[in-house]
């Protein structure tokens, strides 16, 4: 008998039958309120009737067009669309599937156009699971163990982790930029790095927000040296933060960011953004595939882009965010040593008396709170930060809602 391979590990015991909005039914006919949003992926929640209708028109039209031998209408639109919400100087798009492939282009794209090897990405960060963006993955061993050799020509820079070192906010980043001097100093010259990689907010490393001053760091040292900032917007782009993208929180210039996640409500599509001048430095055929901007995912990407404009989503996740990171903070219970997060990005630490890692009570948290109807997950290095996640749609009702269940599960565990 076939069964699913034991390499997956799944977070709830829930099997979906339907979902829409933030709630998703069980095959039990039971209701669940969804902060999981297929990990920060649903932005216009399950099953929008407009993104669902574009997609069902276009699987009517063309499924496939394959983007290296023909052309089709679908991505143009979607072309057409970034232009709105995209910063100006990013006007140069690649698109391929999964967030892992985008890192990929970013990684190929800065390598070709400086034809320089390294990069210097930031610890705790999370880009992927291929082998060249598993090794460029610091948030947990858990996704590079067990298959060395990894890629080379990476390096490792702090990121201010502010709570962890237990420092102020200035002092970590203070810290984390001399570091990478030390690092262009002493690892790899400024001449032999491409890129510096790094997420506005640390995802799976603990939904943890950089800040202006550490990301003007990273742009003058880029423009002092000709290094570029690729900044991996996979999670956090698409109104997840409260604002479009999430590097405009920090007033910074990336030169390539990276798209998943919330593009396309739930259709595997993904791409990069840069300028046409950097583009132009590597050279066509250089990225490619057989399924990249498929078309029935750039319909519904289109259609996502839409609903976020018309329906104010990107000021909804501010909103709910807020209501969400107050409420959350609220209700925080000695053992939860931080609440932190930027829009609908909220992370909720789990520390010991001793201050270390309380990683089985997160874990007995996020459970409690998947039997109560609500869906979380886990993040951070020792899986020890539950976070919460909802679609961009979520109602102050829906918010209000999961903190009493957060509120009865904290008072559980
Ligand atoms: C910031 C970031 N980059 C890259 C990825 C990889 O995306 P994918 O799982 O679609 O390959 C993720 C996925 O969680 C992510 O959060």
């Amino acid at each position: 008998m076939t069964a699913l391979s034991p390499l997956l590990k799944q977070a709830t015991p829930v099997t979906i039958d339907h979902a829409l909005g933030s709630e998703v039914f069980d095959v039990d006919g039971n209701r669940h309120l969804d902060f999981t949003a297929g990990i920060g992926v649903v932005s216009t929640g399950h099953c929008h009737p407009k993104v669902v209708a574009a997609a069902q028109e276009q699987v009517g039209k063309l499924i496939h067009g394959q983007y290296t031998t023909v052309m089709h209408q679908p991505l143009l639109r979607l072309v057409d669309k970034l232009q709105d919400v995209l910063p100006s100087h990013l006007d140069s798009l690649f698109f391929a599937n999964s967030g892992s492939e985008a890192l990929e282009a970013s990684l190929r794209l800065s390598r070709q156009a400086t034809g320089r090897p390294n990069v210097i990405v930031f610890h705790g960060g999370f880009h992927g699971r291929t082998v060249a963006t598993a090794t460029m993955t610091t948030s947990g061993t858990r996704f590079s163990a067990g298959f060395s050799p990894l890629m080379g020509g990476v390096h490792v820079a702090p990121f201010p982790t502010a709570y962890r070192y237990g420092w102020s906010e200035e002092e970590a980043t203070a810290f984390a930029l001399k570091e990478l001097d030390y690092i262009l100093a002493t690892l790899t010259s400024p001449q032999e790095t491409a890129a510096f990689i790094v997420e506005p907010v640390l995802g799976e490393g603990g939904y943890i927000p950089g800040n202006t001053a550490f990301f003007q760091g990273l742009r003058e040292r880029a423009d002092k040296h000709g290094i570029l900032l690729v900044m991996d917007e996979v999670q956090t782009g698409f109104g997840r933060t409260g604002k479009m993208f999430g590097h405009e929180h920090f007033d910074v210039r990336p030169d390539i960011i990276t798209l998943a996640k919330g593009i396309a409500s739930g259709f595997p599509i993904s791409g990069i953004a840069a300028s046409q001048e950097l583009m132009s430095k590597a050279w066509p055929g250089s990225q490619g595939g057989t399924y990249g901007g498929n078309a029935v995912a750039c319909a519904a990407a289109v259609a996502t882009l839409e609903v976020i404009e018309e329906e104010g989503l990107v000021a909804n996740s501010a909103e709910r965010g807020t209501q969400l990171l107050e409420g959350a903070r609220a209700a925080a219970v000695d053992g939860i040593g931080d609440v932190r997060g930027l829009g609908l990005l909220v992370g909720n630490e789990f520390t010991a008396a001793d201050g270390t890692p309380d990683t089985a009570r997160a874990q007995a948290a996020q459970q409690a709170a998947a039997k109560k109807g609500l869906l979380l997950l886990t993040c951070g290095a020792h899986m020890n930060v539950v976070r919460m996640i909802p679609p961009l749609v979520v109602t102050a009702e829906q918010v209000d809602e999961a903190l009493e269940i957060w509120g009865k599960v904290l008072a559980e565990v």
